[in-house]
Order: C-alpha cells, then structure tokens, then sequence
C-alpha cells in the first residue's frame, strides 16, 4: 500500500458564512481545530486582499493553535509578505488574484510575473518559510517555478474538475500526471487543489507523485450536513483507498 497524499483542509468558506453577517461565528478557527481531531494534515487559509472571508485575526489564531501545518494562500504583495513573515505559516502558496473573481479562477503566470514572485519567495525563504506557486498543469509554468527557487508547485485542477466529457478529464489529468511527474524529477514538491469533491478526488489522489491536495469548498459543504469530523474522515479515507 503506496502512503496515501497529505490533506490539507481549506476553511475558507467556515469565514465566508461569518462574513455575510459580520457576525461572531461560525469560526473558522474551530473549525480548523476538528479539521486536524479529524485527521487532517494541515490547514489553508486564503488571506485575500479585500479580506472577502479569512480576516488578519483568524490567520494570527490559526498560527497559535494549528497543530499540524499551516499553509497560507496569498497574492504575492509587499503587504501579505510583510503579513506572512509576521504570522509564520509553514508554507505560503502564491496565487494570482483579481477582486472581481468568485474564486482562484487560474494559475499563476509565473514566467510573466517574475519579478513580484521571485522578490516574494526571497524574503518568504529568507524568513524560514517553505514556498508554493499555485499554477495550471502546463510545463512552462513548472520550468518557471522551478527557476524562481519555488519549494514545491501546486497544480490547479480546476479545468479537470470543471471537465464534462470523458475525453476532456482524460486529456487534464494526463496534463496534472506530466506535471507532477517534472515537478518531482527536478526536486520539487508536489501538491494540487481546488474544485476536487468527493465525486472526483480519487484519480488524481492515485497519482504517486502528488504528496499533498488543498480541499475547501466540497469538505465544509458536507460538514455543513453531517459535521467536520465525518467530512473530514470521508475525505482522508478515500486518500488512503486512492492507493490502497
Ligand atoms: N488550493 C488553492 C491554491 C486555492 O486557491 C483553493 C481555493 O481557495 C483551493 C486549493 C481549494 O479549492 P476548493 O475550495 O475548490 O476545494
């Protein structure tokens, strides 16, 4: 039995459901704490810049009580830099980041935005912090994270998620397989993330070289109906069937 990848569990939309009241709760800090009783490797926060659900006091908590790893999701600014090396999390990932987006809709364009990126991994390394770029499965994008001295990748698997015909999700996952596969060879880590459920998770769980997946919205969805201790359970053991 292959060791099933680590999960990391997204408690975005914990805040997402406070905001829409500005109220107390729910809190998403709670929530991370039965995330990790659950089982949970790790959690990730996006700390946007118009601070639509993760505010600055849930990162600072986070950062006390996390027992397992904290990975912080991050536009690469001089503000969530200075705030990154302020807080500590183990790992930053960077991702692009429009204000009018409902979610990260797309990779980083590493090669474009050179510059902002390697600055930021510089001072993030500098500060002892493990670097992540959030980009789409394509191998220019690997090849560039690899020479801005990225840690490790994390591969967008939006499109294969959004994917409607057979072809289509055969055609994505080769392209998260490819990438995976580049990534390792040249000494990266490997994580992947965002629209994966339930229903989905399983092929690219199966892939060896992926060590980790960044899941939020499908595992809060499911807690809302049935607790976080049973979503968050679920969803680790279809990680250990993946390579059972
Ligand atoms: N990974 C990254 C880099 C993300 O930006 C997100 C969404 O915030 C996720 C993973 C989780 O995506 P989802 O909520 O669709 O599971």
């Amino acid at each position: 039995m292959g060791i099933r990848c680590r999960l990391g569990v997204n408690v975005d939309h914990v805040a997402t459901l406070r905001q829409v009241r500005r109220a107390m709760y729910p809190d998403p800090v709670e929530a991370a704490l039965l995330c990790e009783l659950a089982g949970a490797d790790q959690i990730t926060v996006h700390l946007r810049e118009d601070r639509r659900h993760i505010q600055d006091r849930d990162v600072d908590l986070l950062r006390r009580v996390v027992k397992t790893e904290l990975n912080l999701e991050m536009a690469a600014t001089q503000e969530m830099v200075g705030i990154a090396l302020k807080v500590r999390p183990d790992t930053v990932t960077l991702v692009p980041e429009r204000r009018d987006e409902i979610t990260t809709e797309g990779g980083l364009d590493v090669a474009q935005n050179r510059e902002p990126i390697q600055r930021a991994i510089r001072f993030l390394k500098e500060g002892g912090i493990r670097t992540s770029l959030f980009i789409d499965p394509d191998l220019d994008q690997v090849r560039a994270s690899h020479k801005v001295d990225a840690h490790a990748i994390e591969i967008h698997t939006g499109r294969y998620a959004e994917s409607r015909s057979f072809k289509e999700r055969t055609d994505e996952l080769a392209k998260i397989l490819d990438v995976a596969k580049t990534a390792t060879k040249v000494g990266m880590g490997v994580a992947a993330g965002h629209g994966l459920h339930y229903y989905n998770v399983l092929p690219v769980a199966r892939i060896a070289e992926i060590q980790e997946l960044n899941i939020g919205h499908a595992v809060v969805a499911r807690a809302l109906m049935v607790g976080f201790e049973p979503a968050v359970r679920d969803m680790v053991q279809l990680l250990r069937e993946a390579r059972a």
